[in-house]
């Protein structure tokens, strides 16, 4: 078998890190990890590959878009392997997102009580039918049946 010492097969990676052989290839193809090819064509992934893999099942389950982790990744010098004080550096900046994330959802949850129930989805008094009334910023009238220029909508030239 052609591996060198330190390196890991994709089975042993997946096996290691409990991701799916799938999923492993999909984060290669968004690169958020690599891997050097055999003659034979197979996989070879650095060992320190099994951190980035933890890095970003943690950023998956705190909501965290791969797009976001790959450009993150992409950061680091000579494609290494985050450090303890690059994941610092990183959670802290990804706890502040969870946090605005967090008060949003409270904001929702707390307009979504009123709606419980209710059913009128009123653009008048609903706060998620209308949130924060933004329609009313754009002038007065049906703003949905109009277009930018404040002529009637009609089927088809509306975009
Ligand atoms: S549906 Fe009535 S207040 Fe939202």
């Amino acid at each position: 078998m052609d591996i060198e010492p330190g390196e890991l097969t994709v089975g042993q990676l997946a096996d290691r890190s409990g991701v799916a052989i799938s999923a492993l290839h999909f984060y290669e193809r968004q690169s958020l990890i690599v891997s050097r090819r055999t003659s034979g064509n197979q996989r070879r992934y650095k060992r320190d590959t099994l951190r980035r893999v933890a890095l970003i099942r943690i950023a998956q389950r705190v909501g965290i878009p791969l797009a976001e982790v790959a450009a993150i990744l992409a950061l680091l010098p000579g494609n290494r392997t985050p450090t303890r004080q690059d994941w610092e550096r990183i959670s802290e900046c990804w706890q502040a997102e969870l946090d605005k994330r967090i008060l949003h959802l409270e904001q929702l949850r707390n307009d979504f009580k009123g709606c419980v129930g209710c059913g009128c989805l009123s653009l008048d008094r609903c706060a998620l039918a209308n949130p924060y009334d933004v329609l009313a910023a754009q002038g007065p009238g049906p703003q949905r049946l109009v277009d930018s220029s404040g002529a009637p909508c009609h089927p088809g030239s509306c975009s």
